[in-house]
């Protein structure tokens, strides 16, 4: 997966569901030719499928559960997921959290299926936690800057700095991104400035009234890093 990443997660906003969630990953599609920035997206569960079949840029999952195919009504899978021709899955995302145990086993499976598995994290034990597991990217965030006004590159830069050097004590695999009230350009370079590969980002896209403009802002802070 090429970094640095600009990830933007739909959530369950209105705003991105079903074909206005279509014509806001045509935009993110848009932006990430124009510019060459890894621009990927994480639509509504329900419009996976629907979304990866018409974009060609990468798709993920919003969650997985730790289950194989069989019963377990309202689940998903990491095999419907690899069907749905999505690149990989949040984990652990702050609004969806798992148990240890089974992000582990979830992040085996994706590499033994060739996902791409982005373990959310909210602070820097839980980070080092889940580096141990060799994920490719940890997202952290923390959880009371999320959906807020005030990035975490701003409101608590060494987060994002502690949690790219202990990471990197434990493994120089792993890739960390951040998360929390990135809203800009600025935001996205000073998280690249910290270390970081990438940033995982919501209402500053999905809540934005012109969301080309703010995606544009956003690529140009890869650019100009
Ligand atoms: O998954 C991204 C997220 O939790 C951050 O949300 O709205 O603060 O960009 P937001």
């Amino acid at each position: 997966m090429k970094t640095p990443i600009i990830l933007i997660n739909f959530k369950i906003y209105d705003e991105t569901s079903g074909e206005k969630g279509l014509e806001l990953s045509r935009v993110c599609q848009k932006v990430s030719e124009k510019s060459g920035v890894n621009i990927s997206i994480a639509p509504q569960m329900v419009d996976l499928s629907y979304i990866s079949e018409k974009v060609s840029i990468p798709v993920f999952s919003q969650h997985v559960d730790n289950l194989k195919p069989g019963s377990g009504t309202g689940k998903t899978t990491l095999e419907s997921i690899k069907k749905s021709k999505a690149s990989g899955t949040l984990i652990n995302h702050s609004e969806n959290r798992m148990k240890l145990a089974d992000i582990e086993s979830i992040v085996d499976r994706c590499k033994e299926m060739d996902l791409v598995s982005v373990v959310c994290t909210n602070n820097i034990s839980v980070s080092k936690a889940a580096a141990m597991f060799d994920p490719t990217f940890v997202a952290v965030e923390p959880p009371e800057l999320i959906g807020g006004e005030i990035s975490v590159t701003d409101a608590d830069p060494d987060i994002v700095k502690n949690t790219v050097k202990q990471i990197r004590d434990i493994s120089s695999r792993v890739k960390v991104l951040c998360g929390a009230g990135i809203k800009n350009g600025e935001d996205v370079k000073k998280a690249i400035e910290l270390g970081a590969e990438g940033v995982l980002l919501a209402s500053g896209v999905t809540k934005a009234k012109n969301p080309l403009e703010i995606l544009e802002d956003l690529a140009n802070g890869v650019i100009n890093e």
